[in-house]
């Protein structure tokens, strides 16, 4: 079994990208440790990530027949915006879990709404680089009992 996870804009630049709202981890220690979580469950983990929301688009796009089970996205900025990506994951038709590292409840506004979130099977926010181990973990439940 395959899962795809999507990461948006401006999170290839994290570890150095406002630690102390997003942590230290790179995004490649962030993959590492949930593609080893995965291997441990016998699921592989795909990861892609893009600061171009139409290349966003293409990657869920091409989700249903390159056989992934279900994606984990953190749109990024793109959640608060993109109804392109948004239809995307509505097109894909795979059950997807949303994560954000950051609580976005208690930031500013404009980051209070998601236009993806609705599309998606769930949430995790909150809980830093561990909110992309607990939507695997979420997803794989959902994918195996279906
Ligand atoms: C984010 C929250 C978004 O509001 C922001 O634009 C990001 C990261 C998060 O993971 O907390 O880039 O998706």
């Amino acid at each position: 079994m395959k899962i795809l996870i999507v990461n948006g804009p401006n999170l290839n630049l994290l570890g150095t990208r406002e630690p102390t709202i997003y942590g230290a981890d790179t995004l490649e220690d962030i993959m590492r440790r949930v593609i080893d979580l995965g291997k441990t469950h016998g699921v592989e983990i795909e990861t892609y990530q893009s600061n171009i929301e139409g290349e966003l688009v293409t990657a869920i796009g091409q989700a249903r027949t390159r056989r992934y089970a279900g994606i984990i996205i953190n749109p990024a900025a793109y959640t608060h915006t993109s109804v392109a990506i948004r239809d995307a994951i509505s097109a894909a038709g795979l059950p997807t879990i949303e994560v954000h590292l950051s609580n976005t409840h208690k930031r500013e506004e404009f980051r209070h709404a998601s236009l993806t979130a609705p599309v998606c099977v769930g949430q995790i926010m909150g809980f830093g680089a561990t909110g992309y181990e607990l939507a695997f973990l979420g997803l794989l439940r959902i994918v195996r009992s279906s």
